[in-house]
């Protein structure tokens, strides 16, 4: 059967002929346009029809194979994988879009939470769909009810050090609305740069630009922010993960603290504050941070969130923000929803009250805590001379690698073993040159589970010889 397919290829593109077939084939996969079950044409008839030599379309179709993206079908040819099914693109915070599925998928995000303790929810949600409602307060209040803001004002200063009244705190669709809310703020204020940790998550960087702010990255060290570097650009706001740095996992300094709240002051600018692990710290070395809205409650945002405790499903999430900021926040929410789905907040007000949800904390904790020891016994085993960085905190860790490994190079051949890992370069801008590191989320994995991926991570890897130079 002779199968046509279509595939512009150019011969003084300066791309190589295999990478440009590949980049096609990848590109309409993510598109849709090529289902899964589609069949490709074999090498040597697509070859033929494309007039380029036989290898060149083996080697493509087969780095896709490795990828996960096409699969070979005994008498059937190549095809499509079945299971790549296309996901509705949606422009959400942190969404890559569909990836081959993996043996272990090590990336840090939300979706690589360990869950929801459904029990405990459902214990709490039950409670809350049953206790008696005032009549005529069937519509959640648009800065969040009462009940749970009168929770969260009070946990979020217990645990975290949050200095704020319930009328301060607003309940939000995650921290991806709260961000939405500020970038419509910020503009008000004069303030249309926002400063972003160099690294940080990329899908921010992507939301902050898409919805108009300009993106000024500012480098990360094991300080956290380089507050001289941010000073010397002209941003008035800016987005720090101060807690558990992301993802590189630094905590930022107390001398580093004390010198951004001076800048907010001095330049009259704003501090969004994303504590996105909430605390989550099992370190027993340190003491965890407080949040750094408490230095400055009247010049910091600060932003939590439900999805890496609780589950990213749940799109909660909650500001403490200074009053002036809040009310302007609250304008631009009535413009685009009527507030967050009522019984939800009311379960989580009840995990808060009851006590539960502490629990939940203690036993996660000692999940990651593990999970923390496992990977950093594979690590010294699987990749000599890398170490983990930074506290043993949240869900994920930033591992460094040897000065001059080749980063991209183990990230790549992690992926033919079946393992999905980025490496550090993946969250940097080009403009903040990073050290090779890999960053892995390992709170959902099973342990076994993460000394297996590091096994197959630490199979490409070789300890680059002295004076090797940095890639
Ligand atoms: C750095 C960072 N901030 C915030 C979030 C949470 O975003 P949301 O509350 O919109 O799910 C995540 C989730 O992956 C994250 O990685």
């Amino acid at each position: 059967m002779a199968l046509h397919f279509s595939v512009p290829v150019s011969r003084n593109s300066g791309e190589s002929l295999t990478a440009q077939i590949q980049r096609f084939i990848k590109q309409e996969i993510q598109r849709g346009t090529l289902h899964p079950g589609t069949r490709l044409p074999p090498s040597r008839s697509l070859a033929v029809d494309l007039e380029v030599s036989r290898s060149v379309v083996v080697e493509a179709y087969a780095q896709l194979a490795a990828e996960g993206y096409l699969e070979a079908v005994r008498g059937a040819g190549t095809r499509v994988r079945s299971h790549l099914s296309r996901e509705a693109v949606v422009p959400v915070l942190l969404d890559e879009g569909p990836v081959p599925p993996m043996r272990w998928d090590l990336r840090p995000g939300s979706d690589n939470a360990p869950g929801l303790p459904r029990r405990e929810w459902l214990t709490a949600y039950q409670r809350a769909l049953g206790a008696p409602r005032p009549r005529g307060t069937t519509r959640p209040h648009l800065a969040g009810e009462p009940e749970l803001r009168g929770e969260l004002a009070r946990h979020l200063g217990r645990l975290r050090g949050v200095s704020a009244t319930p009328s301060g705190v607003l309940v939000v669709g995650g921290f991806a609305q709260a961000l939405t809310l500020l970038c419509a703020v910020l503009p008000d204020l004069g303030v249309t740069e926002l400063a972003v940790e160099d690294p940080c998550h990329p899908g921010q960087r992507r939301f902050v630009r898409d919805n108009g702010l300009r993106v000024v990255p500012v480098p990360v060290d094991d300080e956290g922010i380089d507050v001289d570097a941010l000073a010397a650009t002209s941003a008035r706001a800016v987005l720090v993960t101060p807690a558990h740095q992301f993802p590189t996992g630094s905590v930022l300094s107390a001398a580093r603290r004390d010198a951004l709240v001076r800048w907010a002051r001095s330049v009259d600018g704003w501090i969004v504050e994303d504590d996105y692990d909430g605390g989550l710290w099992y370190d027993r070395r340190l003491p965890g941070p407080l949040a750094l809205q408490r230095l400055a409650p009247e010049r910091v945002v600060y932003a939590g969130t439900a999805s890496k405790v609780l589950d990213p499903g749940l799109r909660l999430g909650w500001l403490a923000a200074p009053e002036e900021l809040l009310h302007r926040l609250l304008h631009v929410r009535a413009r685009h929803d009527l507030g967050t789905e009522s019984f939800t907040q009311l379960a989580l007000a009840e995990l808060l009250r009851s006590g539960l949800f502490d629990r939940h904390l203690r036993r996660l904790s000692q999940r990651c805590a593990v999970r923390r020891r496992s990977l950093e016994d594979a690590v010294r085993i699987h990749l000599p001379g890398a170490a983990v960085r930074g506290p043993a905190a949240g869900l994920h860790a930033s591992v460094r690698l040897p000065e001059g490994t080749d980063e991209a190079a183990l990230v790549a051949g992690a992926l033919r073993r079946g393992v999905l890992v980025r490496g550090g370069t993946a969250f940097g801008t080009a403009r903040n040159r990073a050290e090779p590191a890999l960053v892995v989320g390992h709170a959902h994995l099973p342990r076994t589970g993460i000394a297996e991926a590091l096994h197959a991570i630490g199979a490409g890897f070789s300890r680059p010889g002295p004076g090797s130079r940095r890639r």
